[in-house]
């Protein structure tokens, strides 16, 4: 769907990718999972570029789940070293927005030098306010609850719904409006789970490389077509109740 056709007040503030499909895009060229990958980074940069020219102010993606930290250790020494050689550029690129970077998931899971990596992205962009990304790595949502609620327990708090939420990696940020997988599984994969609550949802059966900006304008227009009720009746939503 042409960008045109979506109405400026329709575009969700917070659009978050689960970037699925990248081995089997690959094997079906019968290149490397490794060349998925690239080429997955490529397409995740593009499609940031285009939901921030669209009016979008948050984008979170899922790079790596922390269940993925269990596949074969060559897979995963050409993902970090993806990280090594590209993360850096890639995110000056897109962050030069205005958008801050934050890095959620279990960050002491990773190689060392690719944990430095990442805490050198996110503090060039730490005095950008108003629009983020947030790059899911050795992210599960179930720990992100876990490690949130034992935050509280430390301190003493009981907990309400709004102060989990401000425990979360995602603290301070409108949850997701929309979240799209690609790939042809219709699932979550413990990817933000409480954050997810109203958040609409759109499956692909595009695998990530080929997902295209016209793709996620398809995507927004199917968000926008939708009426968000909270609960509500229609006739409460029309009444602005
Ligand atoms: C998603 O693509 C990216 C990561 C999990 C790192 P996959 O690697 O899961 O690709 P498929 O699902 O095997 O095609
Ligand atoms: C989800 O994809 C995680 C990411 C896209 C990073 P997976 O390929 O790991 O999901 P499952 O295992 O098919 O559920
Ligand atoms: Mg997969």
């Amino acid at each position: 769907m042409a960008k045109n056709t979506i109405k400026g007040n329709a575009i969700p503030k917070h659009i978050a990718i689960i970037m699925d499909g990248n081995g089997r895009w690959a094997k079906a060229r019968l290149r490397p999972r490794s060349y998925g990958h690239k080429k997955g980074v490529d397409r995740m940069i593009g499609l940031m570029e285009h939901a921030f020219d669209l009016g979008v102010d948050y984008i979170t993606v899922y790079a790596l789940s922390t269940e993925n930290l269990r596949r074969p250790q060559k897979e995963l020494d050409g993902l970090f070293e993806l990280i090594r050689t590209r993360f850096l550029d890639c995110m000056r690129k897109v962050c030069a927005r205005g958008a801050r970077l934050r890095i959620i998931g279990e960050r002491a899971l990773l190689p060392a030098d690719v944990q430095e990596i990442l805490a050198q992205s996110e503090d060039e962009t730490k005095h950008f306010t108003g629009k983020g990304i947030n790059v899911a790595l050795a992210y599960g949502s179930r720990a992100e609850i876990v490690r949130a609620a034992n935050l509280a327990v430390e301190k003493g708090e009981t907990l309400t719904e709004e102060r989990l939420s401000e425990l979360l990696y995602t603290g301070g940020q409108p949850d997701p409006d929309l979240i799209i997988r690609t790939g042809k599984e219709v699932r979550l994969s413990n990817f933000l789970l409480w954050q997810a609550a109203y958040a609409e949802l759109y499956f692909s059966d595009k695998m990530f490389p080929e997902f295209s900006d016209s793709d996620l304008d398809e995507a927004i227009a199917y968000f926008s077509s939708k009426t968000r009720r909270y609960g509500k009746t229609d006739e409460q939503i029309e009444k602005g109740e």
